[in-house]
């Protein structure tokens, strides 16, 4: 069923609870989630975004319960990506004709997914506008590279809604539509850890988005994002948060984070913890195994850390498969004005500071110079050293 967001504008998309990870298995889902899509029964009828392929049904048959297929003058595919796209070949079949506003980088990857090239698509840019009567009118603007090449948003004049896909999105389930709904502690846990997970890698463009549509002095009343929550109340503070977030962001946090085979590393890994606490008694100190805990709650660890320490054992000259691939992970997120420590034991040829020390330095990371390696369990010598490497760290 459609919900009512604004006079003639209703929520008519998918919460799923239900759903468990996103992107395949590369982010996890731990309050549901939902995608967002957006009937306006102006003088013109338009649906913004549709919702993911495996819904495409029931959304199809609610959007045809509540409207006459045939009545909707065109749609607006704010973004290509399948979460948003993908109940479009079904509705297409039904409406074939319906003009499809999009950005020209949109036509490819609808395209490329869908392979529907004779879909009637209306190539838009920023300040593009269409008429859809009683004086209300949408403006598109582009949203390059948040997250995709071909996002963008949709403002509607007169009643003061940005449509704006993925940004200011969260994955969480909020059947009651709205930010003022919401239990605030889930809901800000959410938004700081997509932001994290999906919008770090693009946070300079993202200041200067901000920046622009901040000059561009709109009268925001509802930011409508196609996951998550309907921002009415106060919708400026998401947009603010975004400007803090996009800015090297972090806090007084510094976080430990390790695997262990035989437990070794795992002993420096709480000395390390110890230390830092010691050594920067304002700080929040926190400690993660990577096999053990959430991979993109770590991440949003680490964007809110000034600081984190990492450490392996040696495996074959290299690290644990665990901390390598978690590293790469860590260099796609772009993390900025960081720093990083390294530990770790070994019984062999003792490599794993080595590594930890290169792939922390490609992330992005000024790695300091004092470390813990340790040949075989650590003894009272090597736990010691924690304190120089605190000290290092938090300096
Ligand atoms: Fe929610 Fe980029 O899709």
């Amino acid at each position: 069923m459609k919900k009512h967001v604004k006079n003639n504008v209703y929520w008519l998309g998918k919460v799923d609870w239900e759903l468990e990870t996103f992107h395949g298995a590369d982010y996890s889902i731990h309050h549901g989630s939902s995608q967002n899509a957006y009937l306006i029964q102006e003088e013109k009828t338009v649906l913004i975004d549709t919702v993911w392929k495996p819904h495409s049904t029931e959304f199809v048959d609610n959007l045809a319960s509540e409207v006459d297929l045939n009545s909707i003058d065109f749609i607006v595919a704010n973004h290509g990506e399948v979460d948003h796209s993908g109940a479009l070949p079904a509705l297409m079949e039904k409406i074939p004709n319906t003009p499809i506003y999009c950005t020209a980088n949109a036509v490819k990857s609808l395209t490329g997914q869908y392979h529907h090239p004779e879909w009637d698509f209306r190539v838009v840019k920023t300040g593009d506008s269409v008429d859809i009567g009683n004086g209300k009118q949408l403006v598109f603007v582009e949203m390059t590279m948040l997250h995709w090449p071909d996002s963008m948003a949709t403002w509607m004049t007169e009643d003061n809604i940005l449509f704006s896909n993925d940004a200011f999105g969260q994955h969480f389930s909020c059947d009651e539509l709205f930010n003022d709904k919401a239990d605030q502690c889930l809901l800000w846990e959410e938004a700081i850890k997509y932001y994290t997970n999906i919008l770090n890698p693009f946070s300079p463009l993202v200041k200067k988005k901000v920046e622009e549509i901040q000059a561009m002095n709109l009268p925001i009343e509802i930011i409508a994002p196609s996951h998550g929550v309907i921002w009415r109340d106060d919708p400026l503070q998401i947009v603010k948060k975004y400007y803090e977030w996009s800015q090297e962001y972090q806090e007084d946090q510094i976080t430990v984070i390790y695997d262990s085979m035989w437990n070794g590393t795992m002993q420096l890994a709480h000395k390390m913890a110890e230390e830092i606490a010691l050594a920067s008694p304002s700080s929040r100190v926190k400690i993660f195994n990577i096999s053990k805990a959430d991979k993109n709650i770590i991440m949003t660890e680490v964007f809110k850390s000034k600081a984190i320490a990492v450490g392996s054992p040696t495996v074959v000259m290299s690290v644990l498969s665990s901390v390598g691939g978690w590293l790469e992970f860590l260099k796609e997120l772009r993390f900025r004005n960081k720093k990083a420590a390294v530990f770790g034991c070994y019984g062999w040829s003792g490599e794993c500071t080595k590594v930890l020390r290169e792939k922390l330095t490609e992330a992005g990371f000024a790695v300091v110079e004092p470390e813990i390696r340790c040949n075989w369990n650590p003894t009272a010598e090597d736990l010691a050293q924690a304190a120089g490497v605190a000290a290092a760290l938090v300096s």
